[in-house]
């Protein structure tokens, strides 16, 4: 059986951990690929070639915790608007899409460009003031010292270069059902998610 999730929304929306979530109660695999991007962002902050980076990413050792940075979410950011980093990561989340007991991609693409069959499909928002709130949050207990105005202007500035590429811009699958969690608890917008997957299981 292959059945592939796939989930697409600005940074903060809730999406990673409605992902998670939906990978556990299915028993699916899951990707989060904003880390092959911040590894390849990583990797130029580093001095090195995107392109060739990308092209040369192995996708099995990515350290979740050393991605998390502000400046690697803007580096992700920025080598995400270079078609051929894009292009290099394709082959990698489409394989991974299609692994037999199925998948949970998310991303900025992946409902419109990575995976356009995916059999549920889902476009999860929040106002941008409510995920920089969630997003400092998280950063202050992993360390990090951020303001919140400067986690808003970040969210702001990456939103916008997200949504104005030209290759693969984020935006919501004519097909996938929007989730505003603004004014949800975490919980509630699982639970909503999961009523959206169980009713496309159903029917498909
Ligand atoms: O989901 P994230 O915040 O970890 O993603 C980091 C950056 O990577 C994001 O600003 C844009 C880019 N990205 C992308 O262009 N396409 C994806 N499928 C996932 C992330």
């Amino acid at each position: 059986m292959s059945f592939t999730i796939a989930i697409d929304g600005p940074a903060a929306s809730g999406k990673g951990t409605i992902a998670r979530q939906l990978a556990e109660r299915y028993g699916f695999a899951h990707l989060d690929t904003g880390l092959l991007y911040r590894a390849v962002g990583r990797k130029m902050l580093d001095g090195i070639d995107p392109i060739e980076a990308a092209q040369a990413l192995d996708v099995t050792g990515l350290d979740a915790r050393e991605l998390r940075g502000p400046d690697v979410a803007q580096a992700a950011s920025k080598v995400a608007a270079l078609p051929a980093v894009r292009a290099a990561l394709v082959d990698v989340q489409r394989a991974f899409s299609r692994r037999s007991g199925g998948a949970v991609l998310d991303g900025r693409d992946i409902g419109t460009v990575i995976c356009p069959e995916a059999e549920a499909k889902l476009f999860v928002i929040a106002s941008a003031e409510v995920r920089a709130e969630r997003r400092w949050r998280e950063l202050v207990a992993s360390g990090h010292e951020v303001t919140l105005q400067e986690v808003l202007a970040d969210v702001l500035v990456r939103d916008a270069r997200d949504m104005n590429r030209a290759d693969a811009p984020l935006k919501a699958a004519e097909d996938a059902t929007t989730l505003d969690t603004s004014k949800m608890a975490i919980e509630d917008a699982v639970a909503e998610a999961m009523a959206i997957v169980d009713a496309a299981r159903k029917s498909g």
